[in-house]
């Protein structure tokens, strides 16, 4: 196993065996078409049949961890994770679970986590997919 550091979105389709990401792409950007985007590379970077395993803050407005570090914010809930993941994904499982009222209140509803695996079938690239 190697490891390196890059810009998720430029990772080279169907290159990995396996993806995670956690608390990623709702946390660097306030526009739904680039949260897509992101999920999509994310999709596309592992091969056909790959797993992948993701979380999300649910409804988080903006990412925060204590006073000094904010983050931008997509709010997204399962329905919007299941209709980004949709088109290059099968056996797509998710499931949420409430915000814990022990932790500092940031907005959110809970958290998203999903598992799916690439689908096999051919897709075109676009904006945010490694050719
Ligand atoms: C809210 S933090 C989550 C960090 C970690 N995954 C966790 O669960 O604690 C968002 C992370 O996204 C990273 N990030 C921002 N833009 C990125 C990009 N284009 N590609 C990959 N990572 C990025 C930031 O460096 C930051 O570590």
């Amino acid at each position: 196993m190697s490891s390196r550091h890059s810009d998720a979105r430029s990772a080279p389709a169907g290159t990995y065996d396996l993806a995670s990401k956690n608390f990623v792409a709702e946390s660097v950007t306030e526009d739904p078409d680039e949260f897509a985007d992101f999920c999509r590379a994310f999709a596309m970077s592992v091969r056909p049949g790959g797993p992948l395993v993701a979380s999300f803050m649910e409804n988080m407005p903006t990412y925060r961890i204590g006073v000094a570090s904010r983050w931008p914010g997509c709010p997204v809930d399962r329905a919007i994770v299941r209709r980004v993941f949709a088109p290059y994904t099968e056996r797509l499982r998710d499931i949420r679970i409430d915000a814990d009222p022990t932790v500092p209140d940031y907005g959110d509803t809970g958290m998203v986590l999903m598992r799916a695996v690439r689908t096999r079938q051919s897709l075109p690239t676009g904006r945010g997919t490694a050719p």
